[in-house]
């Protein structure tokens, strides 16, 4: 059965319950493969703030410690935990406001369920850390929002309570979220309401160029209070951003290597060497760096690195390795290939490998990799997290070939 990106949650689709496990539900339109959208609450706030959003979209929101649960809070972590143990297995958009954005990302940057992130007034600018800032920006943010909202608000916080909210505030708000957001993969739209004092645009840009795939919107004369003030707004971002994770996720699909892959995993790295690094090595370079390469490389390949296939269509339409543990010359959570089909480059291969590369060496245990990326590749590695390092020069076959080292800490690996 196939979707059409517009008629997500539209009338198109029928509603239908979701597998979140333990989470009253609200309704929920889609089908296999499109993202289940999942609201959380911001601080103090419970399920009622997002009933303009719920009524228009569908949905589920859960509440969290501190944010629509009167309960004990931990840290970040914590809270990703238990927001983690309560996803079921479809991919899901989170869409945090204010303070649970913090945990948006924090899961975002761990778990593969997670296809898109959208954050609304993203919180904490470090800079209103101390407590004169704070309650001035907040008396500035609050006058810009509509007087019909003080009752609503009210009665929320009198559920979570002033104790939790007080918690919450000490637990989260030193927690870097615009370092977690290095680590998300997934498209990240970040919101911000032109008249939210409490997240200042140049807090919210610094967000969206941090996340490899972030994006900003401003919202002209919003504040803070988005999911109740704005709702059709928050609801086309969120239809925009769930098409472009189902088209995302549909197209490509990651599975183990095979010894009998070999010859097309040979050829689509010729192929790639020879037209997609074409602007970056001239033709005695590419003639070199691909002539070393044959099927029986590839096939040891295989057999002693962790090689996954990216296929389009049923066809091969890239690979990349990654060594688990150390091999030959390879060092465990060495990137040693990673090549697409010039047919299908330019839509999102490569990245679906490292996403999928990313998740084996979790799995392993490791807690970084590392590469030697060509001038090609380095701003698509860059562009999915990892950071650049020492440029290297290498003889292949008698020509000289420069590449530049490259890292990538693991986000959500083992401590
Ligand atoms: C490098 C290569 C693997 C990229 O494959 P791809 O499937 O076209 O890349 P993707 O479409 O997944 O791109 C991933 C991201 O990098 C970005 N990107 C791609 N090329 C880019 C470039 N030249 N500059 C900046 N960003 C770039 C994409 O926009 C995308 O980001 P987005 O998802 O946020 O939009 C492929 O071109 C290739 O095989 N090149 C030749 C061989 C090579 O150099 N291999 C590496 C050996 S180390």
């Amino acid at each position: 059965m196939t979707h059409h990106p517009t008629a997500l949650w539209g009338t198109a689709v029928s509603p239908r319950r979701a597998s979140l496990a333990g989470v009253a539900q609200d309704s929920i339109a889609g089908g296999a493969g499109i993202p289940v959208p999942v609201f959380l609450p911001g601080m103090g706030l419970d399920r009622r703030s997002w009933a303009r959003v719920l009524r228009r979209a569908g949905g589920t929101v859960v509440p969290l410690p501190g944010m629509g649960r009167r309960a004990a809070v931990g840290g970040v972590d914590a809270l990703a935990d238990e927001l983690l143990g309560r996803l079921g297995e479809e991919p899901v958009v989170l869409v945090g406001h204010s303070q649970s954005c913090q945990v948006a990302v924090a899961v975002g940057a761990r778990d593969p369920r997670v296809v898109g992130l959208l954050l609304l007034g993203p919180t904490t600018d470090p800079r209103l850390l101390r407590r004169g800032r704070l309650a001035t920006r907040w008396a500035r943010t609050a006058v810009h929002e509509p007087w019909w909202q003080v009752p609503l608000l009210l009665a929320q916080w009198l559920t979570t309570g002033p104790r939790r909210m007080v918690e919450l505030w000490r637990r989260t708000s030193r927690d870097r979220t615009d370092q977690r957001l290095r680590g998300v993969t997934v498209p990240v739209v970040v919101v911000r309401g032109s008249r939210d004092a409490l997240c200042p645009r140049d807090w919210v840009q610094q967000l969206a160029q941090l996340a490899p795939r972030g994006r900003l919107v401003e919202l002209p004369g919003a504040a803070h209070m988005t999911p109740q003030t704005d709702p059709d707004d928050v609801v086309r971002l969120l239809r925009e951003l769930a098409a472009s994770a189902v088209v995302h996720a549909r197209a490509v699909t990651v599975r183990p290597a095979r010894p009998e892959d070999a010859a097309a995993l040979h050829r689509v790295s010729v192929a790639a060497i020879q037209e997609s690094a074409a602007g970056h090595y001239d033709q005695r370079q590419r003639d070199a760096w691909a002539g070393r390469r044959t099927e029986e490389g590839h096939r040891l390949l295989v057999e002693r690195t962790r090689t996954l296939v990216a296929e389009v269509d049923g066809g091969v339409a890239g690979f990349a390795s990654v060594a688990l543990a150390p091999v030959g010359q390879l060092r465990a959570g060495e990137v040693d290939q990673l090549f697409v089909d010039p047919a299908h480059g330019g839509r999102g291969v490569a990245r679906t490998l490292l996403a999928a590369v990313d998740d084996a060496a979790r799995a392993a245990g490791l807690r970084r990799l590392e590469t030697h990326a060509s001038w090609r590749a380095a701003p698509v590695f860059e562009r999915c997290g990892w950071t650049r390092g020492e440029v290297e020069t290498v003889d292949v076959r008698g020509v000289r070939l420069t590449r530049v080292a490259m890292r990538r800490e693991l986000p959500g690996a083992p401590g």
